[in-house]
C-alpha cells in the first residue's frame, strides 16, 4: 500500500490547471468591468468613496485601480500593470486593461476547445510583435515644430476627461511649458517632471498660468530678510551653514572669560567667512540643500541676502534646471560660473503655503504652471487632467510618430493582423486572430459606451477600412460621425498604443502561464 507523501502543509489550497486559468481570468475580468465603462469622451465616471468617506469622482483608469482594496493576486497584476503605464506614459490605462482582458477572454475560448496554452501564447508574442511592427510602419512623422498636431494630441487626450471649455487653454498652456523644458535639438527626453503643477487660489482656471521658473514651498529664514530680490544672483549650496560641532567629545579649557571671547570669535569667522564670499561674489539669495543657524540667517539678512534653507532633492533640481546655477559644496570653490539668475525672486503666500518664487528666469529647464481656481475639487480634477496632457506631448515630442484615434489605429491593426495570420500554421493562426479581434474591442467599447449599436458601426468601420489610405478611419463619438480621424484631429503618439498593446499582451501571457494557484493557510487571526 502507498503511503501518500505530504508536500504542502496541511491547509494549503491548492487549484490546478483549468480551473486555475478560469479563476484568474474571471477576476481580472471583473476588474476590468469596474472601469470599462469610463472609457473615451462618452464614458461615464466613477464615484470613489475611502473608509473615511472622503469622495473623489474620477473616470481616469489608474486612478480607480489604485483605490480598488483586491485581494486577488491575479487581478492585482492587472492594477499594477495599470499603474506602470501610468508612470511611464501618463495615459492609457484604461486601454490595457480593456485590451489584456480581451486577451484572456478570447483564450479562454480557444483552452475550451481543448487547445493547450503553450500555443495560444506563443502566437500571442507573434502577433504582439507583428502589431508592433506595424504600428511603426503606418504611424505618422512630425516635428517638434508641428504645434496644430501636438495640440490635438493635447485635445484628444482631454475629450474622456471632464475638462469641458478649457480645452484649447490647457493645451496652448500644456504645449508651451513643454517646448520651454525641451532642448532645442529635440533630442534629449522631455521629462514631465520638470513641468511642476501649483494650485494657487484665483478666479477661475482660465486665470492659471505658465512661469519660467519655479516655486518652491519654502519661506524665507528670517523675517528681516527682504520680500522681494530683483535681479537675483544665486549660490545654490550643500553645505550646512552653522558653527561646525565636532565629532567627538573634545574638551576646551578656558582660562579666562577672554579665552570665551576667543573662542566664540573663531566660530563667528567660520561664519563671517563664508560670508564675505557670498559678499565678494556678489550673491543676493542664497538656496541651501542644508540647514542655515539663526545666527548665520541674522548676518546675511543684515547684508541685504535672503536665503531659504532645507530644499529636498526634487526642488533642488528644479531651482538648478530653472535658474541655471550648478550645486557647490564647498563654499571656498563658489564662482561666478555656478551662480544662477531670476529676474526676480518673491516670497510670498499662496493659499495656505509659504512660497519662493524664482520668475523671469532666462532659458529655464524646469518651469511651473500656476493652477488657479476656487474650489479645490476643481483644482485636483484638472491637475490629473493636466499631468496626462504634459505626458502625451512630451511622449510625442520624443518620439515624433503619432497615429488617428477613435479606435482608427486599433482596426487597422487588426486588419492586417488577420492577413498575416494567413501565413501562420498551426494553432498559433488561431490565437494570431484571436489577437486581432481583441484589438477590436477598443473601438467596440467606445461605441458601446457612446450608446450606439456596436455590430452596426463595427460593421461599417471594418468596412470602411480598404486600402492604405483608409488607415485612420475611426469614430468620432462627440459628433458621432465615422471617418477620417487624422484629419479631424483626433491623434495620438504611437508610443502610447505601443504600451497598450505591449502591456497588455504581456499580462494576458503572463496569467495564462499559471496552471496552479497554491494559497498558503490564512495566518490572520479568527480565519481558518
Ligand atoms: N472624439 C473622440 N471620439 C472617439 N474616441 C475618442 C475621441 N477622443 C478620444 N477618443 C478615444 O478615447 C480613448 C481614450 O479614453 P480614456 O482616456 O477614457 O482611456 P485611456 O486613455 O485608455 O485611459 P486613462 O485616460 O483612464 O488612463 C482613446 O482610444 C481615444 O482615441
Ligand atoms: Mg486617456
Amino acid at each position: 500500500m502507498s503511503v501518500p507523501i505530504l508536500i504542502l502543509k496541511e491547509g494549503t489550497e491548492e487549484t490546478k490547471e483549468k480551473e486555475a486559468r478560469m479563476q484568474n481570468i474571471n477576476a481580472i475580468m471583473a476588474i476590468t468591468e469596474t472601469v470599462r465603462s469610463t472609457l473615451g469622451p462618452k464614458g461615464m465616471n466613477k464615484m470613489l468613496v475611502d473608509s473615511l468617506g472622503d469622495i473623489t469622482i474620477t473616470n481616469d483608469g489608474a486612478e480607480i485601480l489604485k483605490n480598488l482594496d483586491i485581494e486577488n493576486v491575479a487581478a492585482n497584476m492587472m492594477v499594477n500593470i495599470a499603474k506602470a503605464i501610468d508612470d511611464e506614459i501618463g495615459d492609457g490605462t484604461t486601454s490595457a486593461v480593456i485590451f489584456s482582458a480581451a486577451l484572456l477572454s478570447n483564450a479562454l475560448e480557444l483552452i475550451e476547445q481543448d487547445i493547450h496554452p503553450k500555443p495560444i501564447t506563443h502566437g500571442y508574442k507573434l502577433a504582439n510583435d507583428k502589431a508592433l511592427a506595424i504600428l511603426k510602419d503606418i504611424a505618422e512623422q512630425i516635428s517638434e515644430e508641428d504645434d496644430e498636431v501636438l495640440k490635438n494630441i493635447a485635445k484628444t487626450a482631454m475629450n474622456s476627461k471632464d475638462v469641458v471649455g478649457m480645452k484649447d487653454f490647457f493645451a496652448d498652456l500644456a504645449l508651451k511649458a513643454i517646448k520651454n523644458i525641451s532642448d532645442k535639438d529635440g533630442k534629449t527626453f522631455t521629462k514631465v517632471g520638470n513641468v511642476k503643477i501649483v494650485k494657487a487660489p484665483g478666479k477661475s482656471l482660465h486665470d492659471s498660468e505658465l512661469i519660467n521658473g519655479v516655486y518652491v514651498q519654502k519661506e524665507k529664514v528670517s523675517s528681516s530678510m527682504p520680500d522681494k530680490i530683483k535681479d537675483a544672483k544665486i549660490a545654490v549650496i550643500r553645505k550646512k551653514l552653522d558653527v561646525v560641532k565636532t565629532e567627538f567629545d573634545a574638551q576646551i579649557r578656558i582660562q579666562s572669560p577672554a579665552d570665551i571671547q576667543k573662542f566664540l570669535d573663531q566660530e563667528d569667522k567660520m561664519l563671517l567667512d563664508s560670508l564675505k564670499i557670498f559678499k565678494d561674489l556678489g550673491v543676493n539669495m542664497v538656496v541651501n540643500s542644508q540647514d542655515i543657524s539663526d545666527k548665520f540667517g541674522a548676518y546675511l539678512a543684515r547684508e541685504g541676502i535672503a536665503a531659504i534653507k532645507n530644499l529636498g532633492d526634487e526642488d533642488i533640481k528644479s531651482v538648478i534646471k530653472a535658474v541655471g546655477a550648478n550645486r557647490v559644496d564647498d563654499i571656498k570653490n563658489l564662482s561666478q560660473q555656478d551662480l544662477g539668475h531670476a529676474q526676480l525672486v518673491k516670497f510670498e503666500k499662496l493659499d495656505k503655503d509659504e512660497y519662493t518664487q524664482f520668475l523671469g528666469c532666462k532659458n529655464p529647464k524646469s518651469v511651473t504652471i500656476v493652477l488657479k481656481g476656487g474650489l479645490d475639487k476643481i483644482l485636483s480634477t484638472a491637475e490629473i487632467t493636466l499631468h496626462d496632457v504634459l505626458s502625451v506631448i512630451s511622449k510625442a515630442m520624443d518620439t515624433k510618430s503619432v497615429v488617428a484615434g477613435g479606435g482608427a489605429v486599433y482596426l487597422e491593426l487588426a486588419k492586417r493582423l488577420k492577413e498575416y495570420s494567413n501565413q501562420i500554421s498551426g494553432k498559433e493562426q488561431l490565437a494570431v486572430s484571436a489577437f486581432a479581434v481583441a484589438l477590436e474591442e477598443i473601438p467596440k467599447t467606445l461605441i458601446n459606451n457612446a450608446g450606439l449599436d456596436e455590430i452596426e458601426k463595427i460593421t461599417e468601420l471594418r468596412a470602411a477600412h480598404k486600402s492604405d489610405a483608409d488607415k485612420w478611419i475611426g469614430i468620432d463619438t462627440i459628433n458621432t460621425s465615422i471617418g477620417n480621424n487624422y484629419t479631424k484631429g483626433i491623434v495620438e503618439p504611437a508610443a502610447l498604443i505601443n504600451h497598450v498593446i505591449k502591456s497588455g499582451t504581456e499580462l494576458a501571457n503572463l496569467i495564462l502561464r499559471v496552471d496552479r494557484i497554491i494559497s498558503a493557510k490564512s495566518s490572520k487571526p479568527g480565519i481558518d
